[in-house]
């Protein structure tokens, strides 16, 4: 498969962010271009024929999600880009929004033209401070040389894009909960249907894409989305950039086409397993993705089908990659934690699930489990899965069944031996045990 840099084109240049290196490298040509020769509704049919799927975790796709905007204009619409990037393992908006401002900034300003929107936000992780400064210089340049604001290019099409940190809540880069964060409600998933694109921010239409779909638009409207689709798979359209990290030589973000072979990525792109170990297990789309073994990893090619057919998901491109050494069940344990924490409290299953999820996995690393334990806690994950308000449970619940599945050995080491060293995190849990 040839391997195009598209997303990180100018990765490598010096000044990157800057809107001189973007207008010297392309930049701002397809915003020119969609406004003096294309209609909205051109712009989506170019976007839908890319074959462009979401990269923050659905795999939607994107030409499909804006053509469901309604088009009368009784009411505002609005386009938000979503920078809140907290999947753990995911770290790929930070860099594109680091070395490739304009980019998303362009990306944006073509999803408002393409729905008619004049208003649109950026939702920024609120640890990415630095970065909303630096989205916030961006979108400065892009007005001062009439990218951004009224009468753009002389077309009449007028857009502001106003940036806006969260307060570090993982819930919040749900595309409901972040739009309650926007409104300045406490960040509480909404009911869908009715989705977004018809009841959105403030009631109304909206437009909510990844950072890195957003930034995937311009070279797709410049190029054409026959070029981009052909990069990558038929239903995959194009290259992603995935995040790659654990033990492996080279941990880093890479650009590769989609159905580019798992295996051939962390052996030539990341250097292989570190200290030549063996390959145990990947986590392959952030800490949401059901877990592979190392056989399954053979097989297995960088796009959404195939990722399904493994029953497991491609979600943001975060690849968490795990040597022969790892404890498949201190991971699940880690894993657990985080969603307690993140669970929002609003449904039972997910707020009291992960808790009693969390505390026999600490009572089974403890070396206090009991043999049924491993069975409980599988019973207790497939009785989340499905039973919540918002995908934050099966995720949660995703972490752990098919990880007894497939790796029970690791938890029935705790059984069968008590251990005598745990992590010092286990060994004093903050609160009882069950
Ligand atoms: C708990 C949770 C956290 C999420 N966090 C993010 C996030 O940080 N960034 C993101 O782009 N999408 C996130 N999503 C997915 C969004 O809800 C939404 O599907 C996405 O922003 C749509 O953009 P896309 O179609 O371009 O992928 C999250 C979903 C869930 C359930
Ligand atoms: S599944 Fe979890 S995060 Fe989602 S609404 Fe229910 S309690 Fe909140």
């Amino acid at each position: 498969m040839e391997k195009v840099r598209v997303l990180s084109a100018r990765f490598d240049l010096p000044d990157s962010h800057t809107i001189e290196v973007y207008l010297r490298t392309g930049g701002y040509q397809a915003l020119r271009k969609a406004l003096t020769e294309m209609t909205p509704e051109a712009v989506i049919e170019e976007v839908k024929r890319s074959a462009l799927r979401g990269r923050g975790g659905a795999g939607f796709s994107t030409g499909m999600k804006w053509s469901f905007v309604p088009r009368e204009a009784d009411k505002p619409k609005y386009v938000i880009a979503n920078a809140d990037e907290s999947e753990p393992g995911t770290c790929k908006d930070r860099v594109l929004m680091e070395k490739d401002p304009h980019a998303v900034i362009e990306g944006i300003l073509l999803a408002a033209y393409a729905v008619d929107a004049h208003l649109a936000f950026i939702y920024i992780r609120g640890e990415y401070w630095y970065l909303k400064e630096r989205l916030e210089r961006a979108i400065e340049e892009a007005r001062e040389r009439g990218f951004v604001g009224a009468n753009i290019l002389g077309s009449g099409f007028a857009c502001e894009i106003i940036v806006h940190p969260g307060a570090g809540a993982y819930i919040c880069g749900e595309e409901t909960a972040l739009m309650e964060s926007l409104e300045g409600k406490r960040g509480y998933p909404r009911i869908k249907p009715p989705f977004p694109a018809v009841v959105g921010l403030y009631g109304c239409p909206t437009v909510i894409n990844n950072v890195e779909t957003l930034a995937s638009v311009p070279p797709i409207i410049l190029r054409g989305g026959d070029w981009f689709r052909q990069l990558g798979t038929e239903k995959s359209g194009g290259t992603r950039l995935f995040a790659v990290s654990g033990h492996v030589a080279r941990p880093g973000v890479y650009e590769l086409p989609m159905g580019y072979p798992m295996k051939r990525m962390i052996e030539e792109e990341c250097g292989g397993i570190r200290g030549g170990k063996r390959l145990k297990a990947v986590i392959p789309g952030g800490s949401s993705a059901p877990i592979l073994t190392a056989e399954e990893v053979e097989q297995c090619t960088l796009d959404f089908e195939s990722l399904a057919a493994l029953k497991s998901m491609l979600g943001s491109g975060a690849i968490i990659v795990m040597d022969e050494d790892t404890d498949i069940a201190q991971v699940v344990y880690r894993i657990t934690k985080f969603y307690e924490h993140e669970s929002c409290g609003w449904c039972v299953p997910c707020r009291e699930g992960t808790r009693w999820m969390r505390k026999l996995l600490e009572r089974l690393l403890r070396g206090e489990g009991r043999p049924r334990d491993i069975d409980l806690l599988y019973e207790l994950a497939r009785n989340i899965f499905g039973t919540t308000h918002c995908p934050l449970g099966d995720a949660a619940a995703w972490a752990v069944y098919p990880a007894i599945e497939k790796f029970r050995a690791d938890f029935e080491a705790y059984v069968r031996a008590p251990v005598v060293s745990v992590s010092a995190e286990v060994s004093t849990p903050r609160r009882l045990a069950v």
